[in-house]
């Protein structure tokens, strides 16, 4: 049976061609073992350009005080110490070479006055510490990368979703697929797999992830037995779109307020001074003037408080709108254009620093950012929690699995700083690619599971097999309305409680879902097959969520608002159970060793 289906060999295969995917295949496809590259849609077109005010990395650039301790502790402190410290220390260690690779393989940065990559602020960053492309960052990583990566010998498959992951005992060694054009399954046989499949944002209604965010990899990793790790932990970034409706939720870089933008309510207060929070008041400014002497390059100065961690501005923001301070379209406003109050050339510093976002809302919302505040609100951006990997190797709790980038977790703990996951992409994508080669090299393929393949065709056709069913849009509607309004921002038991019975009653609906027309692409198909992996990560959200009683990061809970030091002592994985339901387990955080204890409390 598997012989009727078109079969490709590769000694890694790559699953997600963005940031991660790309750098991970050129570290195989280096390391000499031939490299497959599977991307959802076309090369290029992925989640890392919406990371677009830069990539982390403590180079030092602007601020000669940075170094990779300060990194390692801010990216801790803005994590709420629930991260893996092994992660955030190698990636505060490793993140400069890989960006200065990166400009060795043709990235073109903003510069210094004397020549260097231009770094600037960030929330939750000490230091100005972004290096970027003025708010394309992202894309010019993704051409970077590409450009880079075709020259490597690696064979890419565009249009081509997996849906599941292929074993052979406890081992997995391959994945079977279909291409969207025609619907034509493919097996892919390889002696290790790298998941970088990037986030599950399409499980909300409100996010800054396009179509392919369905949390593929965090799905199919926990399809094959896989541990996932942190999933309560979402991040909503403070700032997307909330006008016109058609673009709601599309991304507002932090970058404007890196540059010096403003949060204001309808009542023009900057309410952002209204609550810093205990542990960041050393860093942050309680008056205006010092914020901008900040964002202007003093020293001196603490940061804005639009400058806080995402998780604390998204708090503040709903909080204003619920207070009936919002604006006409229920966010509040970013202003940028403000600036000209303290530079003379502010309409073009504006469009040369954020020329994107200039763009962005003069075409989608017919507004000059150079002379009217935007109106902005939260949108689901990234998720913290993914497939638990070793922090060196990438690898997951399968053999012959790894995973990096967004699908990846650890690194972030509670919460992500901004800037981070772009420099997260290169430094795990790396290891991941290394790794991998490595385990290919040891290992021979393994044997396909006809008996897998045929049961997998199976699940995937049943939705033409239906004379009646339910539609998919219908489902994946009620299941985005769902998570947006029980599992959101600012959560409470009985309303997750809600949400856990309605995911798992979305899901024996899904069972029955009907694909209109014949396989050639064929959205409302590839839809009905995608509910399966947004099903299982909403359900797995749900129930860490549930677990964690406690509000830190990324998870507010208003029926427990304060941390609870007991909860900061451990993570929730996620596994499937001898009977294939989800069990979730507490695992204690290992003991961070004395030298990074130490930095930790240097910086305070
Ligand atoms: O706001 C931004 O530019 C997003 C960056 C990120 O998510 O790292």
């Amino acid at each position: 049976m598997a012989a009727e289906y078109q079969t490709f060999e590769h000694d890694v295969l790559v699953i997600g061609a963005g940031g991660a995917g790309l750098r991970a295949a050129i570290e195989a496809s280096t390391a000499g073992v031939s490299v497959g590259l599977v991307c959802k849609s076309l090369l290029g077109k992925a989640h890392t350009v919406m990371a677009e005010g830069g990539m982390a990395a403590a180079m030092a650039n602007v601020d000669d005080r940075d170094n990779w301790k300060v990194h390692f502790s801010d990216t801790m402190r803005g994590g709420q110490y629930v991260n893996n410290w092994r992660m955030a220390e190698l990636h505060a260690k490793e993140a400069p070479d890989r960006v200065r690779e990166l400009e060795a393989w043709g990235a073109v940065f903003d510069r210094t006055k004397d020549g260097r990559i231009l770094q600037r602020n960030f929330g939750g960053h000490k230091y100005p510490r972004l290096a970027h492309v003025g708010d394309r960052t992202g894309l010019e990583m993704i051409r970077t990368l590409q450009d880079h990566g075709i020259h490597q010998g690696i064979e890419v498959y565009m249009e081509v979703t997996v849906i599941a992951l292929l074993k052979d005992g406890d081992r997995v060694v391959g994945a079977f697929a279909y291409e969207r054009e025609h619907g034509r399954f493919r097996i892919f046989k390889a002696k290790a797999v790298i998941l970088a499949t990037g986030g599950i944002g399409r499980a909300y209604k409100i996010t800054s992830n396009s179509w392919e965010g369905t949390g593929d990899g965090h799905s199919l990793a926990f399809d094959a037995g896989a541990e996932l790790l942190d999933m309560e932990f979402i991040q909503f970034h403070p700032t997307g779109m909330v006008y016109p409706p058609s673009v709601r939720g599309i991304l507002v870089t932090e970058g404007v307020r890196g540059e010096g933008g403003i949060l204001k309510n309808s009542e023009g207060r900057r309410f952002m001074f209204d609550d810093i929070p205990a542990n960041y008041k050393d860093q942050t400014s309680d008056t205006p003037e010092e914020g901008w002497r900040y964002v202007t390059g003093d020293k001196n100065a603490r940061r804005p408080p639009e400058l806080l961690t995402r998780d604390h501005v998204a708090r503040c923001i709903v909080r204003e709108v619920k207070a009936g301070r919002g604006t006409p379209n229920g966010g509040v406003y970013l202003d940028i254009a403000w600036i000209k109050e303290k530079i003379s050339n502010a309409p073009e510093h504006i469009k040369k620093k954020l020329p994107s976002m200039y763009h962005q809302f003069k075409q989608l919302a017919d507004l000059d950012i150079t002379t009217e505040p935007m109106e902005v609100g939260p949108t689901t951006h990234y998720i913290m929690g993914g497939i638990r990997v070793d922090a060196d190797t990438q690898a997951s709790t399968v053999a012959g699995l790894f995973a990096a980038g967004e699908c990846a977790a650890g690194i972030n703990g509670a919460n992500r700083l901004g800037g981070n996951s772009l420099s997260d992409l290169l430094v795990f994508g790396k290891r991941a690619g290394e790794y991998a080669a490595k385990f290919a090299q040891e290992n021979d393929f393994g044997q396909i599971n006809s008996e897998q393949i045929e049961q997998t065709v199976k699940w995937a056709l049943e939705p033409f097999e239906k004379q009646t069913g339910e539609n998919p849009f219908e489902i994946q509607h009620e299941l985005q309305e769902m998570m947006q309004d029980l599992v959101g921002i600012v959560r409470t038991e009985d309303e997750m409680q809600r949400a856990l019975i309605g995911v798992r009653e979305l899901r024996k609906r899904s069972k029955n879902v009907k694909a209109t027309g014949n396989i050639d692409f064929n959205p409302s198909w590839h839809t009905a097959l995608d509910l399966h992996n947004l099903l299982n990560v909403s359900e797995a959200i749900t129930l860490a969520a549930i677990e964690r009683k406690e509000s830190r990061g990324g998870q507010f809970r208003d029926d427990y608002p304060a941390k609870d030091a007991e909860f900061g002592k451990v993570n929730f994985t996620i596994k499937k159970d001898a009977g294939g339901e989800m069990k979730i387990e507490r695992v204690t955080i290992l003991e961070m060793p004395a030298e990074l204890k130490q930095i930790i409390e240097e910086m305070g």
